[in-house]
This record gives structure tokens, sequence and C-alpha cells, in this order.
């Protein structure tokens, strides 16, 4: 899997589904006797996941490995957010049916979403399936997988009201020795109508801070520079001390995390409208370390349709919100996620939408057609009446928005100079480095003797649709 760019949250169908590839000096057990694949789909949460399977599995004799034919076991993590996203991985397990023809002993599983989602009904619809683990349950994978060896099917789906993964250090997969996903939190509470997230996912839960901030110092003294704080909902963080009964909210992690070295940035994702807090928001004013970018799903424009699917906001108090960011962080990025075609969305409700794309003027969306989820409540409780055709159209309206405002977002960067940490050559060219502005832009510049990990002032001299050009300035500055 190739890193995800400058973008935080989402892996959208299309760029998901690589195989996952360990960091040279962490390619698991030493003198591994077995070797297990695993690619991975959805949510950076769920990648994070895949870091902290590869973990487990790596003290039981396992060896990571990027190449498929070297695999004893294959493990597929999947993601069930909307029906494409399941039909492109069962495309991906016929694929794995020949292999199997091929080398009978070789054990298939599936972890994740989809597992938890259609649990063993997942054995009978796909045959060559041997495991079926739920995203609570990857500390029975050992177990799981002895099981499998003697020739029975073996299911864990059961979800935990505590399981955090707290102990475990995930071993960092595909990683550019630069910046890392640390999860802080489990599970969702919202039950947003159309999400199949608190089903798969179950409660939210939240990690022990100790934990966290030892995670997030380890990765700095390994010569991380950036560690993205991962959540469903960030701002819902939450955790009591139980010996001394002092709680920590999220802007307090948050601090606690920056005050780790001014040489660590600090981001996170995923924020909730309803729950994203000024205390937060003034976290990040007083730390220069805490980038100044914030990922605010909006879902839809239209407070009917937002009451529709229980976001519990109005297309007024997300307006508010975004303004409260514009005072309190001028200079913030803002990116959001937006369905279209939503059960009953009216023309009037699309363009409510399209209007306030256009107030809160985002650097970067994700945007989705509505895929009905069953067992979700807008399954059970409303139609989905838009057609396709017609989702498709009003889609394409929100792209096409979505573009002018990046593209006008972009072109204003044009001249000013900015901070980037260096996170390695660029896709396109051996040549140049790559790296992102505190709002979350990928800047492509000159490598010169620049090299990653560094933090570099640069001059922004151009752009493309998704990338700004720069030069950088000299001397390189040392300070976030
Ligand atoms: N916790 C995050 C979102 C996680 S899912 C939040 O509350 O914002 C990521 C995105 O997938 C959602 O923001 C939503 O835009 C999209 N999504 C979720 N369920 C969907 C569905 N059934 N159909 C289409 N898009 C969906
Ligand atoms: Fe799904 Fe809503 Fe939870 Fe996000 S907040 S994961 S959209 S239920
Ligand atoms: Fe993530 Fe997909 Fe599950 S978005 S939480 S992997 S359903």
């Amino acid at each position: 899997m190739s890193r995800f760019h400058g973008r935080l949250t989402f892996f959208d169908e299309a760029r998901q589904g690589s195989p996952v590839m360990p960091a040279k000096n962490n390619m698991g057990a030493a003198n591994p006797s077995r070797h297990c694949y695993i690619e991975s789909y959805g949510c950076q949460m769920n990648f994070n996941d895949s870091e902290i399977v590869a973990s487990i599995l790596s003290n039981h004799g396992f060896g990571i490995t990027p190449n498929l034919q070297q695999a004893d076991l294959i493990l597929i993590n999947t993601c069930a957010i909307r029906e494409k996203a399941e039909q492109n991985i069962r495309k991906r397990l016929t694929e794995f049916r020949s292999l199997k023809k091929q080398r009978p002993d070789l054990l298939v599983g599936i972890l994740g979403c989809m597992a938890e989602r259609l649990k063993a009904k997942l054995l009978e619809e796909e045959k060559l399936v041997d495991l079926v683990v739920g995203p609570d349950a990857y500390r029975s994978l050992p177990a799981l997988i002895a099981e499998a060896e003697t020739g029975q099917k073996a299911v864990n789906v059961l979800l935990s009201r505590e399981e955090t993964y707290a102990d475990i250090s995930p071993v960092r997969l595909n990683s550019n020795g630069v910046t890392a996903f640390v999860s802080i939190m489990r599970g969702c509470n919202n039950m947003c109508t159309f999400c199949v997230v608190p089903f798969t996912r179950g409660r939210e839960r939240s990690r022990d801070p100790q934990s966290i901030v030892r995670e997030c110092q380890e990765l700095f003294d390994q010569g991380y520079r950036e560690v993205t704080l991962l959540g469903q909902n960030v701002d819902s963080y939450y955790w009591i001390d139980t010996h001394t009964n002092q709680a920590t909210t999220f802007a307090q992690l948050l601090e606690k995390v920056a005050q780790i070295s001014p040489y660590l940035r600090v981001r996170f994702s995923t924020s909730h409208p309803k729950d994203i807090t000024d205390e937060v928001l003034f976290t990040m004013a007083r730390y220069p370390n805490i980038c100044k970018y914030i990922h605010l799903p909006v879902q839809s424009g239209s407070t009917r349709i937002l009451q529709l699917m229980n976001r519990t906001y109005t297309r007024e108090g997300y307006l508010k919100k975004v303004q409260r960011i514009r005072e309190i962080l001028p200079d913030c990025g803002l990116s959001t996620d937006i369905i279209a075609g939503f059960c009953t969305e009216t023309e009037e409700d699309h363009q409510l939408t399209l209007s306030l794309m256009d107030i809160c003027q985002y650097d970067m969306a994700y945007m989705f057609m509505y895929s009905e989820r069953p067992g979700t409540l807008a399954a059970r409780r409303y139609h989905d009446d838009v057609p396709p055709e017609v989702k498709k159209r009003r889609l394409n309206e929100i792209i096409e928005k979505e573009r002018q405002w990046a593209w006008e977002n972009m072109r204003q960067e044009i001249g000013k100079i900015r901070t980037v940490l260096i996170e390695g050559p660029s896709k396109r060219s051996d040549e140049d480095l790559c790296g992102r502005t505190d709002q979350n832009k990928m800047v492509v510049f000159p490598k010169k003797n620049f090299r990653k990990g560094q933090y570099v002032q640069v001059r922004i001299t151009g752009c493309t649709a998704a990338t700004l050009l720069g030069e950088v300035l000299e001397p390189a500055a040392e300070m976030v």
C-alpha cells in the first residue's frame, strides 16, 4: 500500500487493497518458519489494526511478507462501509481461490468489518475461507490459526467493551519512517442511520492516555516526526484514571502528545461536528506542532437530511462550528465527507449541500453515493428512493464543486512560505522530495541535500490539482 499522501481519514475503494509491506527492520519474527501476507481495506484505523495483527503474529513465529507466493497464511482486513467495498473484497477472494487450489494447505482468513458484519455466514458464502475474525478478537488469532491448521473452520467475532490493544506495539507496515498512525479509541456510539460502523466495531471505548503517550514517545525516539491520532470520533475521547479519579479529555490528550517534542507534529482524525470543542481549537492554537487541519464530515447541507441521518446537528450548527474554527485558527485546512442521494433527498436538499460547500470552501472532500447497508437504521426505516442515475449526477456536481474549491485553495498558496516535514522522494522523480504543509497539502520540491524527517521552509511557486510545487529557502529551518 502506498502511503495515503495528504489524505488522513479515508481510503476510497478505488485506492484500497494493496499488500502491506513491513518496514525493513521489522519483518516480524526472527527466522520465521511461516509467513503471513496481509492485505488491508477501508479506513486508516483498519490499516492500523493490520499493524496490530502483524505484531501479534510476529510474536507467534510468523514473518510478514509482501509476497503472496511466500505466504502460508493470507489475511484480508476488510471494510463494510459501502456495498462496493465488499464487492471488491469478494472479487479479490476469487483470485485467491486458484492459489488455494495449487496449495491446499494455504490458509485464508477474513478480518475486520466485513467479517464482523457477516460472521459465520462468510464461511458458507466463501468456501475457501478458513478463518473469520472480528476487530476485537485479534488476540485470539494464534489460537484460531492453530485450529484452522487442523482442518476446522475458526470463527471469533465477539465484540468487546474494553479491548483497545493498548499494550501492543504495532509493527509499522509500509512505513516511510516519518509519519505514523496511533489509534486512541475504538468503536462508535453515534448511531448515524446510514452507517454500519457501530455494528462492526461495537461500543466506543478510549485507550489509556499513558499508553498513547508512550507509543508516540517511542515513535519519536525511533525518528518519526508526525503522529496522527485516530478514532471514529476523536472529540468524544474520555478516560478516567480509576486510581486518581482524574479525567483526560481529547484536548488534554492532544496537549500531552504535543508536549513530547516541538519537533513532533500531531494530527488527528476524525472530528464530529457535534463534539469538537473550543478547548480543542484553543489547544491547537497554543501548540505550533499541532497541525492546523481539521477533517469535519458534514454529510449533507440540508438540516432535514441531517436529521434523517441522525447526525444531531443542523446546517446552521455546522456552519457555526466552521466559523469558530476560522476565528480561532484563521489558517486552518478544512476537509469533509459528503453523501449524495440519501433517502428522500430532493433537488432542494442537494442544492443546500452545494451552497454549504461554497460557504465552507473545503480544501478536500471524500464524496460518496449513498449505499444502503443491511441492518442500519436507514435500511430498516427509510426507502433508498433516490434513483442511481440521480445519485450519480448529484455526486458529480458535488465532485465538480469540490474540485473548484480545492483548486482555488491550491492557487491561494502560491507565493506563501510554508513549513514542510519531508516524507521522502516524490512519486514522480527521484530528484524531488515531497512532504506536507501544516494544512496537509502535499508539496514537491528539488531534493538538493535535504532528507526525509527534516523540516524545511518552502516557498510555494506553483501547483497542480493535488500538489503544490515549491523551492526550499536556505538555510533550512530546524524548528517547526
Ligand atoms: N466517523 C466518521 C466517518 C466514518 S465512515 C464520521 O462520523 O464522520 C467515513 C465516511 O463514509 C462517512 O463520513 C460517510 O461520508 C461515508 N459513509 C458511511 N456510510 C455510508 C453509506 N452507507 N453510504 C455512503 N457513504 C457512507
Ligand atoms: Fe458512522 Fe456516524 Fe460513527 Fe461516524 S460517527 S462512524 S458516520 S456512526
Ligand atoms: Fe473502517 Fe470500513 Fe470498518 S471504514 S471502521 S474499515 S467499515
